[in-house]
């Protein structure tokens, strides 16, 4: 029998963001319990309204979605229009939701789920981190409650929003800071691996097999979805895929640090992979081929429950 992880997502859709959540809703190995979500890419009734169209349309309209916090901790909300488009969803317009948020806040929905089932429940974050840092402020014990911690954020090299940092951490470094500093393990998906997950010709041709998962989703999605470095990437997919298949994925042990005061380099996050104390577990490899027929294949599977 598969064992299935129960999964928090937490996030800012977001092209990529609704990709990972069509994702986890799909993957026969994982159970989606919620989703919560966070100002970053555009505002928080855009990323709340955009993950509750989401769920709705792949058919995971029971997944609870909560909001939560409207802008970082101490900085105003920058938000990324230029790369995930007006609405947050690149070129997709989906139906109106069956649902509306759940009452509520994310935080305590996230206190509340993890502190009912501890060590059973992963966390994933593929936005900035404003939601976890105030979960781990208000009830320390959570970071011992997580089966386990898994982010789509920063890079031990370059980053994309500025060249020291990723958008993630470079939106919201205070909370960044916050949740490395925590005392549990943050396995960190960064820039690192992420930026070779670029849908090339055969993925899309691929996608245009999906019906209208892929006509009316991912494929106006990603046409839409700009970025500096060229072709974008499909960053916060990567995030659920290592939960669903952590093989595909080669992590080091390092001392993440984020930076809050640099004029150059705030929100880059320092990468000391052969510093004392490790407080992360760094995605520095990834099988490309692999990753895209997981993704797919799980596509697939949701593209025939919707038919
Ligand atoms: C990250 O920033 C956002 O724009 C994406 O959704 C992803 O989470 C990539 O740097
Ligand atoms: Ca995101």
């Amino acid at each position: 029998m598969t064992q299935t992880t129960r999964i928090i997502l937490d996030c800012d859709p977001g092209v990529d963001d609704a990709l990972a959540i069509t994702f986890a809703h799909g993957h026969p190995g994982i159970e989606l319990a919620g989703i919560t979500t966070v100002a970053g890419n555009v505002g928080l009734d855009k990323t709340t309204a955009n993950a509750l169209a989401v769920a709705s349309f792949i058919g995971a309209a029971g997944t609870p979605v909560t909001a939560g916090c409207p802008a970082p901790l101490l900085r105003p909300a920058l938000d990324a229009r230029d790369v995930h488009g007006e609405s947050g969803l690149g070129g997709a317009v989906l139906p109106e939701p069956q649902a509306g948020p759940a009452s509520g806040h994310a935080v305590d929905f996230i206190i509340g789920t993890l502190a009912a089932a501890p060590g059973e429940i992963t966390l994933v974050a593929t936005g900035p981190l404003t939601n976890i840092a105030l979960a781990l402020r208000r009830e320390p014990r959570l970071a011992g409650w997580v089966r386990d911690f898994v982010i789509m954020g920063g890079s031990a090299g370059r980053g994309n929003t500025t060249p020291a940092a990723e958008f993630n951490i470079w939106a919201d470094p205070e909370a960044a800071a916050v949740v490395f500093g925590a005392g549990w393990q943050v396995t960190m998906i960064g820039l690192d691996v992420t930026l070779r997950t670029r849908p090339e010709a055969p993925v899309l041709s691929r996608m245009r097999e999906l019906g209208a998962l892929g006509s009316d989703l991912l494929l106006p999605a990603l046409g839409q979805y700009k970025s500096v470095e060229g072709d974008p990437a499909v960053h916060d997919v990567c995030a659920v895929a290592y939960v669903a298949e952590p093989g595909l994925f080669g992590l080091v042990p390092a001392r993440v640090s984020v930076e809050t005061r640099g004029q150059w380099t705030s929100g880059m996050t320092v990468t000391d992979f052969a510093g004392a104390e490790p407080n992360a577990l760094v995605a520095m490899e990834i099988d490309t081929g692999a990753f895209w027929d997981l993704v797919l294949g799980t596509y697939s599977q949701v593209a025939a429950a919707m038919r």
